[in-house]
């Protein structure tokens, strides 16, 4: 079974990617055959600066390797390592509805705001169904806010397959509910966009900052407290282990606890849990030759997978062999 994901380099790596995204997909790499790639062709539609654009992609690359991505099982490279996938963009393109398109969320975020949208954010969703396709995926594991993408990659599959016979594999999504939103430090869906993400290779005094400024209610520290209405709460239940989550809620409804106490705790299971990871990245990151290395081999033997599609993909749709 072939699972893939991608993400974004748009940003620092947070939380949110970590809990709702990398952990998960990391997981997974030891019953499967994973392909996982960092989307720098995707993140063109917002970013500009090709500094950051690459910076970018660094971080997400050595985010994964310090986590425990192992680049011999799981395929790990760039999108753009396989030009091939915009290729593919551009016939699965050619059977894709604008109207399937004009409904995307994105897209309609940003006209509903009025904001320009660039073409490349209205057709995202087929770049992304190609990055699917192309592998010849069965799973793709995201966060609940990729579940339409992960449709409309579905719909374009049958409509390309009706076309032209059986030639592109159905994927389906993989969306695990206890992480499917990883609240910010305002309680908001942990977003960049937002500015309320706890960043995970962030300097400790920063990470410590932005812990202790989640935001809590008034309740006095003698009172009961509701766990199920509280931001620190949330990304305890995430971090802490079962007991010591139990033992929280706890005290939580007992009252004589303070939310402090609460954010200083959540503050040293985060060095507890992240600290080997954060160690891997200072190496990693005075190591980038291994890095580009290890991008380059994985988009070798990702791009042999997807000419193997190309070549099937070209021949139903009339498009000849490229000349040897
Ligand atoms: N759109 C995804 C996100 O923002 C990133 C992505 C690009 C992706 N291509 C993909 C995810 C293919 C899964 C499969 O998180």
């Amino acid at each position: 079974m072939h699972v893939l994901s991608g993400i974004q380099p748009s940003g620092k790596l947070h939380l949110g990617n970590y809990f709702g995204a990398m952990l998960p997909q990391i997981e997974l790499q030891a019953e499967h055959q994973c392909f996982y790639f960092i989307a720098n062709y995707h993140a063109l539609t917002s970013l500009t600066d090709p500094q950051a654009v690459d910076d970018y992609t660094m971080e997400v690359a050595m985010g994964f390797l310090a986590i425990g991505l192992d680049p011999e099982r799981t395929v790990f490279f760039r999108q753009s390592d396989v030009p091939e996938v915009t290729e593919l963009a551009w016939i699965l393109g050619c059977v894709t509805p604008v109207g399937l398109l004009q409904r995307g969320h994105a897209y309609k975020d940003k006209t509903v705001q009025g904001l320009p949208a660039n073409a490349g954010l209205l057709t995202y969703p087929v770049l992304q169904a190609a990055d699917i396709l192309i592998y010849r995926s069965h799973l793709v594991p995201v966060g609940q806010d990729q579940k339409q993408h992960i449709e409309m990659t579905q719909d374009i599959q049958g409509k390309f397959n009706q076309l032209y016979g059986e030639v592109l594999v159905r994927p389906e999504p993989l969306i695990r509910d206890e992480v499917a939103v990883v609240p910010g430090i305002d309680g908001r869906k942990m977003s960049k966009s937002y500015d309320n993400a706890v960043e995970l290779f962030a300097p400790e005094k920063q990470v410590r900052k932005r812990i202790m400024s989640v935001v809590t209610d008034s309740t006095p520290v003698e009172d009961p407290k509701d766990p199920d209405a509280c931001n620190v709460m949330a990304l305890l239940r995430l971090i802490a282990d079962p007991d010591e989550r139990a033992e929280w809620e706890d005290r939580y409804r007992k009252g004589g606890m303070g939310y402090g106490e609460a954010k200083k705790r959540l503050f040293a299971l985060f060095v507890e849990r992240l600290g080997p990871a954060r160690e891997r990245y200072d190496e990693l990151k005075a190591n980038r030759d291994y890095v580009e290395q290890v991008l380059t081999q994985g988009g070798e033997r990702a791009r042999a997978a997807a000419d193997a599609v190309m070549a099937d993909v070209r021949q139903a749709t009339g498009i000849r062999p490229r000349p040897a």
